[in-house]
């Protein structure tokens, strides 16, 4: 399957983020294009998108199914959330003379799910951050998100850390890495073609 992706640009990407995490009822937090364009504006970032067409109509117009943002963490954040981040990540990532990628938000639309597009839009972040000089990606999940925990897994995620939560462990944290070496690249299986909106 050819999977068809988008590369946005912030002000365009983030209002289509806004669009496409409507149709996401398990996220009881939704990112507003305000939000999304304070975090990404002075850092380097991705916003990739994948489209496919409707169930129903296969031959007809293609909409937005899948989505990933992507961006760089400093050892000196300042913002409150990734100095946080940073923080909990010190003793596990080395950050000194390495690019880190942090996988900010992602996730498909429930009747596009197992088609293969996260993992497109995986490997085209992927490509993407080894070409920019990244070394490591680094996720953060939660236990109870077992749909993400699955793909983490086959998308060959290593846990690095595991944050437990007081009172439901369901709520735990998990830390995942990939090393972005050439050899991860070598390891894709999708076939993609990437336009520019
Ligand atoms: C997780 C999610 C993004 C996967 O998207 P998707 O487009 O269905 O994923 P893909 O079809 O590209 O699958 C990628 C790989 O993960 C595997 N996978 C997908 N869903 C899985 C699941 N529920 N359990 C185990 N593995 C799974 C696929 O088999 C595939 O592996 P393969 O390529 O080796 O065969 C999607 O289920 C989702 O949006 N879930 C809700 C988001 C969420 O939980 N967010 C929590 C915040 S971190």
């Amino acid at each position: 399957m050819e999977h068809l992706i988008k590369q946005y640009a912030l002000e365009s990407g983030a209002l289509e983020i806004q669009y496409i995490e409507e149709y996401f009822g398990e996220f009881p937090r939704k990112k507003s294009a305000a939000e999304i364009m304070h975090r990404l504006e002075d850092r380097e970032s991705l916003i990739l998108m994948a489209e496919a067409p409707l169930p129903a109509d296969p031959a007809g117009t293609v909409v937005p199914v899948s989505f990933k943002i992507v961006h760089e963490l400093k050892a000196t954040e300042t913002d409150p959330k990734l100095a946080d981040l940073v923080a909990k990540l010190r003793d596990v990532l080395v950050f000194d003379g390495r690019r880190i990628l942090y996988t900010w938000i992602g996730g498909t639309r429930r009747d596009w799910r197992g088609h293969g597009h996260f993992r497109a839009l995986t490997e085209e972040s992927e490509v993407w951050a080894h070409t920019a000089g990244f070394h490591e990606v680094v996720v953060k999940t939660k236990n109870r998100f077992y749909d993400m925990r699955g793909t983490l897994d086959h998308l060959q995620f290593d846990v690095i850390k595991y944050e437990p939560n007081p009172t439901d462990n369901r709520d735990s944290k998990v830390y995942l890495s990939k090393q972005l070496t050439a050899d991860v690249l070598r390891t894709h299986t999708s076939h993609r073609t990437l336009t520019f909106a």
